[in-house]
């Protein structure tokens, strides 16, 4: 990873950084080209936009690394009122809510076990609105953990999904695992700061060892989600996709709100599916800042627009 993306990482962990960039009036503008708003009402106003056009969505109520439990338990409460929500719209699958377990309280002491008591009754509430929940993935220390929670969820809700960071080296042997046990996988590059000790720092190592994660979920028995903005990787999975006997129904395109809006069209359009990752909510710090360090020209046009009207 270059070095600035590297120190954006580093930042997104700041909290002095935080309340410097979430007090500057410039920055709600910028905000708001990832994040669908404040409320769970604009998040479903948004839902409702994209699935109207032949999109699909997950949720994210935005919120990591709960302190105390008392947070994680107000993190499990905005997802019961998700799953409310979207079993009024009925729109089945096509709105699915992602989660990060570290808003649940993983990392708290003894935060396996809360995590998993507090994303229970989520899932279940997931299960009645005749929808899912997919689990993020978070830094790698992580990871153990959450795919003990899916197994754990799986048992009764085989639905659950999970998220693999291609650029971590255990991924591959994870990827046999879950597409063996016909798991739903999202397979991501992955966009926290990892040392060199457990993953790829090289983006065409990252890329490639997507590639070899992307052939073992499409040889396997699961469902994949292929999450990801890069155009080569997008193609080559619509290339790929048939030979390893997969309709465009057997598989998923995925990509973040506010990012190649005219390609997510365009590959809704041409009959693929398409699920558009929507987070909303006040505690949106953590996920801008890892979007700002995926790209520099988005650090630039907020810097720019720090200038312009600072
Ligand atoms: P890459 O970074 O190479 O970008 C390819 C192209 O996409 C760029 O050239 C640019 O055009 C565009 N692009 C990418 N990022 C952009 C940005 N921020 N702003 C503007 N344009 C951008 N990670 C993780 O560790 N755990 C997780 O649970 C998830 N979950 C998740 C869900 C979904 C639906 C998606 C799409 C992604 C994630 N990620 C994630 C993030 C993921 O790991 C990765 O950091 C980003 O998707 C960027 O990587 P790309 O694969 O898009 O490629």
């Amino acid at each position: 990873m270059p070095v600035l993306g590297s120190a954006l990482l580093a930042a997104a962990r700041s909290d002095g950084l935080r309340r410097l960039v979430a007090s500057a009036p410039v920055t709600r503008p910028v905000v708001d080209r990832f994040v669908a708003g404040e409320e769970l009402a604009a998040s479903l106003a948004v839902t409702r936009e994209l699935t109207d056009r032949g999109l699909q969505v997950t949720l994210d109520h935005l919120g990591e690394h709960v302190t105390d439990a008392a947070q994680a338990l107000r993190s499990r409460d905005a997802y019961l009122a998700l799953a409310d929500a979207l079993r009024g719209e009925r729109l089945g699958t096509r709105a699915e809510m992602s989660v990060k377990l570290s808003a649940f309280g993983q990392a708290l002491p003894g935060g396996h076990d809360i995590a998993y008591r507090n994303v229970l009754p989520v899932v279940e509430a997931a299960a009645a609105a005749d929808t899912t929940v997919t689990l993020d993935m978070e830094d790698h220390t992580t990871v153990d953990s959450t795919l003990a929670i899916l197994d754990a969820l799986r048992e009764r809700f085989p639905h659950t999904g999970a998220v693999l960071q291609s650029y971590l080296f255990r991924s591959e042997e994870d990827c046999r695992a879950l597409a063996a046990a016909g798991a739903r996988v999202r397979l991501v590059k992955g966009a926290y700061r990892e040392p060199d000790t457990v993953a790829h720092t090289d983006r065409r190592a990252v890329d490639r060892a997507y590639l070899r994660c992307l052939k073992i979920l499409l040889a396997g028995s699961g469902y994949p989600m292929v999450a990801t903005h890069d155009p080569r990787l997008v193609a080559i999975t619509q290339a790929l996709a048939p030979r390893y006997g997969r309709a465009p129904d057997d598989y998923e395109f995925q990509m973040l709100y506010g990012i190649r809006g005219t390609e997510q069209r365009r590959l809704a359009a041409q009959g693929h599916r398409m699920r558009v990752y929507v987070p909303y909510g006040t505690d949106w710090y953590g996920y801008f800042m890892r979007r700002l360090a995926e790209r520099p020209a988005n650090l630039a046009f907020f810097a720019r627009s720090l200038a312009t009207r600072g």
